[in-house]
């Protein structure tokens, strides 16, 4: 199917690795022109290289912090007129409850709220004119499902969840659309911290970790960035104009609940 994505211009925020990289790299491979960023320039750089072996569309890499308004600058000021967004970064580290310190969930609020709230709010005027626009915010089952040491991501996820819901049917009628992708369990560097979490509180080792986290999930494996990156292409094609305000679960049916 062709997705409608040649010539769109495409941010991907986080995609020097896992869950980022590989939505960047399909929605290259599609034919859009994809921004990719992070914070370390020789891994950027490499990344960049590889992924236009198989690319469609025009890779370019910006090192930025995101974290901080001046990384924010820095990407908007290379790309200030997107036809697609992808907020994503590497999410707060896993931290039982009584360990967080108040810097801990700032932090946390930065990146996983207030981040993706100032990069939707500087493109979507643009989009808004264009009459094309596809934002997705990559979230996290921890939404809808608490996960062990991951108090922050499901708070600060689930404002920005709220703030989307609201914009999002306010830009509908312009053919803009705001969703947000839930991970359940990938394959990536992410996961291997939570299982070096689960290993620390629990005296497992991380091998036995990951088994305990697969067992945990009816599909018992865990997903490949790829197929992630499959969902978001869909999200993030012409097809998918009539897609708006929703959170799609990808999580081979570990939130167990019948809606
Ligand atoms: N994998 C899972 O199973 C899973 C499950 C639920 C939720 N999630 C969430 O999904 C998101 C992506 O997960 P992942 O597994 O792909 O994570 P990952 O492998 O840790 O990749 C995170 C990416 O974000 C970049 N990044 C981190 N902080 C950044 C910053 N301040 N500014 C710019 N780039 C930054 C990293 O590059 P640099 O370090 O080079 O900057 C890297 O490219 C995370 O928020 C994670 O919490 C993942």
């Amino acid at each position: 199917m062709d997705l409608g994505l040649t010539g769109k211009t495409a941010i991907v925020c986080g995609s020097s690795q896992g869950l980022g990289r590989a939505c960047a790299a399909q929605l290259s491979a599609e034919g859009a022109s994809v921004i990719i960023n992070g914070r370390d320039s020789d891994k950027l750089a490499r990344v960049a290289d590889e992924m236009r072996q198989n690319a469609v569309g025009k890779i370019t890499p910006v090192v930025a912090d995101l974290s901080t308004e001046a990384g924010r600058a820095t990407l908007l000021d290379a790309f200030p007129d997107p036809d697609i967004l992808v907020n994503n970064n590497g999410g707060p580290p896993f931290k039982p409850f009584g360990a967080l310190a108040m810097d801990d969930v700032r932090q946390g609020v930065e990146m996983n709220m207030i981040t993706p709230i100032a990069l939707i709010q500087a493109v979507l005027e643009g989009m808004v004119a264009r009459r094309f626009g596809r934002i997705v915010n990559i979230t996290s089952v921890s939404v809808k499902m608490p996960v062990a040491g991951l108090d922050v991501s499901s708070g600060a996820r689930a404002g920005l969840t709220g703030f989307a819901a609201g914009v999002a049917r306010t830009v509908a009628q312009h053919n803009v659309t705001i969703n947000q992708l839930l991970p359940g369990y990938f394959a990536t560097e992410r996961l291997m911290q939570g299982f070096a979490a689960t290993a620390q509180t629990t005296g497992m080792d991380a091998e036995q970790a990951a088994d305990q986290w697969r067992s945990q999930v009816p599909a018992q494996r865990f997903g490949t960035p790829e197929e992630f990156a499959q969902t978001c292409a869909f999200l993030c094609s012409a097809q998918a104009g009539y897609l708006t305000g929703q959170n799609i679960l990808l999580d081979g049916g570990l939130h167990k609940a019948a809606f």
